[in-house]
């Protein structure tokens, strides 16, 4: 038996999707605890493309069970299309199960989230506009739709009729904004419920089983720690706990069962939406490395904000989540620079820091303390080994793991499953 958390790192985007296809196979459980269709994970097998939203990263695994699990937000919409979208590029999707307990997306959600944005006006988030947050919002007021309540449509009516009262007073008196009709999100989803059915069941028998039975599981993150309610940036957040413990909560394991937490790091750093971000490159740099590492967003399509690796935030993260395993990825696309920083910490107000203040005003304004190394001016993609890549490229990866105290157990030199060099298996 065994509990693998892996979660991101940084903000977002580090590549989480390809090591969970990476791992799915050395795993019989895949659950993703968190989050909704705000995340978008890229996996790339043997020269193909899928993009994930919603559905675990383990999906390719066809042997590989990949749970939903109750922790997720899941706008059934976005679901059936997402299903659908990688049922037509050739992916076995039997093994697929939605947890009852997880909480939907509504019609209205998105619509909040969007008037939310515009609400707040210079101040904005860059939210996805997924309705990821309305609908956590929701959960948390006690005011939630469940997918199991697809199962139960005399019920979902009668909590339909009263909560859509409370949203549409809300958009008509406090927005001007159009209301929504009854009988027309009844109908919608009393029709997802259907073609939802054959996914969804109670989980807690399923990965209590897997555990008494001595499977191996893999807890997938979306997002990352500094994106975390409670670790992060806030407000400049998401509304969901990215973490190790998110990831228990939101698929009902113990903490005493886990084996192994796994952190996700990009070799740089990159983040979507606004807020702090010390190390941020704004200028030409910035650009180059945007270009290079293709970082814009699998969701929004928006340009990643780029910057240096930021280990005052790394340590931080390997920290308040117990990481103890560190895959490295993108490391390929620092290929061509001449020096390449680290960020070791920060000045604020004349005092150092060694990891990120609560206050985002002082984060923002921070002065990064850096220590500079030579790059190493050699393509790294066809490397497998850890001896194959080039000397100075090995200690800006040693330099990481000892200033983010983790060892760095599997390097990614590529978007390909193939462009990954192990140095000790993380299962
Ligand atoms: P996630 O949200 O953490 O799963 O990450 P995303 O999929 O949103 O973003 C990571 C992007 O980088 C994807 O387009 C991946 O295909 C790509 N990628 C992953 N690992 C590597 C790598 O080692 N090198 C390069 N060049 N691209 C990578
Ligand atoms: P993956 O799983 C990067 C960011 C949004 C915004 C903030 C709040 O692919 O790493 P939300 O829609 O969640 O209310 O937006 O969080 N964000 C992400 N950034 N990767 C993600 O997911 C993200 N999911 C949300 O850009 O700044
Ligand atoms: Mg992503």
């Amino acid at each position: 038996m065994s509990v693998t958390i892996l979660v991101g790192g940084q903000w977002g985007d580090e590549g989480k999707g390809k090591v969970v296809d990476l791992l799915a196979d050395r795993v019989d459980v895949v659950v993703r605890s968190q989050g909704g269709n705000n995340a978008g994970h890229t996996v790339v097998s043997e020269g193909r493309e899928f993009r994930f939203h919603l559905i675990p990263s383990g999906i390719l695994c066809p042997d590989t069970v990949c749970v939903i699990g109750h922790g997720v937000v899941v706008d059934p919409k976005a679901f059936l299309a997402e299903l659908a979208h990688i049922q037509a590029q050739g992916v076995d999707t039997r093994n697929l199960v939605i947890s009852d307990r997880a909480h939907m997306v509504m019609p209205y959600h998105p619509v909040f989230d969007q008037l939310g944005e515009q609400q707040r006006g210079d101040d904005r988030l860059g939210t996805t506009r997924r309705g990821v947050g309305p609908t956590y919002e929701d959960k948390v007021r006690r005011i939630g739709f469940r997918i199991g309540d697809l199962q139960k449509p005399k019920f979902l009516e009668k909590k339909l009729r009263f909560v859509l009262r409370l949203k549409n007073e809300t958009l008509t008196r406090l927005y001007g904004a159009e209301p929504f009709d009854e009988q027309a999100i009844l109908d919608e989803y009393i029709g997802y419920g259907e073609l939802l059915d054959p996914y969804i069941r109670d989980i807690y028998p399923l990965v209590q089983g897997a555990m008494v039975e001595g499977r191996r599981i893999l807890l997938e993150g979306a997002q990352g720690v500094m994106l975390d309610l409670d670790l992060g940036t806030y407000p400049y957040v998401t509304s969901s706990a990215p973490t190790a413990g998110g990831a228990l909560t939101g698929s009902g394991i113990p903490p005493s069962r886990v084996t192994n937490t796994v952190g996700v790091f990009k070799a740089y750093t990159t983040r979507v939406g606004y807020g702090p971000f010390p190390t941020e490159l704004t200028g030409e740099l910035g650009e180059y490395i945007r270009e290079v590492g293709a970082e814009f967003g699998t969701t929004t399509g928006r340009a990643r904000r780029v910057g240096w690796f930021d280990a005052a935030v790394a340590r931080y993260a390997v920290n308040t989540n117990g990481i103890e395993s560190i895959v490295l990825t993108k490391l390929d696309v620092l290929d061509t620079l001449e020096t390449i920083k680290i960020c070791t910490g920060y000045t604020s107000k004349g005092e150092r820091w060694d990891h990120p203040m609560a206050n985002i005003s002082h984060l923002k304004h921070a002065e990064p303390e850096y220590t500079e190394l030579p790059g190493w001016m050699t393509p790294t993609r066809q490397c497998r080994s850890f001896a194959e890549l080039p000397a100075p490229c090995r200690d800006y990866v040693e330099q990481l793991a000892e200033r983010c105290g983790a060892s760095i157990d599997a390097i990614s030199v590529g978007p390909d499953r193939e462009q990954t060099i192990i140095r000790r298996p993380l299962i």
